[in-house]
């Protein structure tokens, strides 16, 4: 084993600072260049080159289970413990592989070919009701609407519904950040509460009826053979209320704040629609919705010269390995022609994005329509973020545009 570094303490990444929530990519530069390595909080160490979060991201020796008392420390005695417990996220192998078979088949193509339509038709009825004005928000007119309804959609969540879980899935997604304040936690208690009973009684619905949203798809593969409990079942659900809409609502804001921000880049784009593609997997890179993932060192693992021991945990700046120089030429430019993009942004290894596919789907429709209606846009305003360093959020884009 090589020993571990003498003397000098690598220097600390800190996520509450200001500065990395406002912009952390000089920070970002900043740490990569001093090393691969740098702190983070006690026990923590931070990650910060391409080459060596990839291949954590794949190795067996770290998990996503934290223990017990992690979840204590994040969330205290609410309903978010046990929520945190059993989502797919937070299990390892065995456990994750079974969720994942079970979440993963209800996925289906077939699925998501038919919520591709749909897709178009709340883009079409979203930029209709815009584009006479010419300006909008780009966070509540598109992309705070849009990903929840396709989430509703998926899971088949009634559109009658909707407008009531819309605001609790909003609050459930306060729990992801790094640490929930304690002014937020009746707030994300009543929202799993009200969630929970309102998924359960879906869950027992459409039990028995086989039909083609993802929770009839869940149930059906649930009773086909390893068990998925009830519990399993409904909490997994709700994740997907953050996972599908959190995420996706920043991606649309961060293409739009970078195209208006990039006249030139927009004009390619309009000019040339079929490099959507690639301009989604820029916006992906460019400006990750999910900035960092952190992982449990199971078995000791040496990264640059340094063995970090068991029970320690290595936050993975996926943010900062996408701006890697070593592997992206000009990193702090958007380049919507970028190709190859071997981003870090859907994570990697088991724990793979399950909605990747989903969430290309619905920002290549959104900036396909917005090239085939607009042909300019522009900043109106500064654009307002929301303060954290483990999502890129944004309170509002406010943006000019011309339409065709
Ligand atoms: C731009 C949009 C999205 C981004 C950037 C994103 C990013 C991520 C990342 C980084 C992870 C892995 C975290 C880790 O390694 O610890 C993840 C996992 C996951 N995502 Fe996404 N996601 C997006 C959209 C979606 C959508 C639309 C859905 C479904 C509706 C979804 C469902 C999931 C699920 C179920 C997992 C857990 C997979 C597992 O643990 O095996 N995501 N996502």
């Amino acid at each position: 084993m090589l020993p571990n570094a003498g003397a000098i303490l690598p220097p600390k990444y800190d996520p509450l600072d200001p500065a990395v929530m406002e912009n952390p990519y000089p920070t970002y530069a900043r740490l990569r260049e001093s090393g691969p390595l740098c702190r983070g909080g006690p026990g923590q160490w931070v990650v910060t080159r391409y080459a060596d979060v990839v291949s954590l991201l794949r190795d067996a020796r770290l998990g996503n289970q934290f223990p017990e008392a992690y979840r204590q420390f994040s969330f205290g005695d609410t309903e978010a413990r046990t929520f945190f417990e059993r989502i797919i996220l937070n299990r390892d192998p065995p456990d994750h592989t079974r969720l994942r078979r079970l979440m993963g088949a209800a996925f289906s193509p077939a699925l998501i070919h038919k919520l591709t339509a749909h897709i178009g038709d709340l883009v079409d009825g979203l930029l209709a009701a815009i584009t006479d004005l010419g300006r909008c928000d780009a966070v509540a007119d598109l992309a705070f609407t849009l990903p929840v309804m396709v989430v509703c959609e998926l899971i088949g969540i009634p559109a009658s519904d909707r407008d009531e879980v819309r605001p609790r899935a909003a609050d459930l997604c306060k729990a992801f950040g790094t640490r929930l304040p304690n002014e937020d936690r009746a707030v994300v208690n009543n929202a799993l509460v009200w969630l929970r009973r309102y998924i359960g009684r879906l869950v027992d619905e459409r039990t028995g009826r086989n039909g083609e949203d993802l929770l009839s798809g869940m149930l059906a593969a649930a009773g086909a053979e390893e068990k998925l409990t009830r519990e399993e079942i409904v909490d997994n659900a709700l994740f997907l209320l953050f996972a599908g809409f959190e995420t996706t609502m920043n991606l649309i804001s961060a293409g739009c704040e970078a195209l208006a921000r990039n006249p030139d880049q927009f004009m390619r784009l309009r000019d040339n629609p079929a490099l959507i593609p690639l301009a989604v997997e820029e916006f992906l890179r460019y400006d990750a919705p999910i900035q960092t993932v952190g992982r449990m060192v199971l078995e000791p693992v040496e990264v640059g010269g340094r063995i970090i021991r068991r029970d320690r945990v290595l936050i993975l700046l996926l943010g900062s390995a996408n701006h890697d120089d070593r592997v992206f030429k000009k990193p702090e430019q958007l380049d919507i022609t970028r190709n190859p993009n071997p981003h870090l942004s859907f994570s990697g290894g088991v724990h793979f994005c399950l909605g990747a596919t989903l969430a290309r789907v619905e920002a290549g429709v959104v900036f396909g329509r917005i090239c085939e209606r607009f042909v300019s846009l522009e900043p109106v305003a500064a654009p307002v973020r929301l303060p954290s360093a483990a999502f890129r959020s944004w309170a509002s884009v406010p943006l000019a545009f011309k339409a065709r």
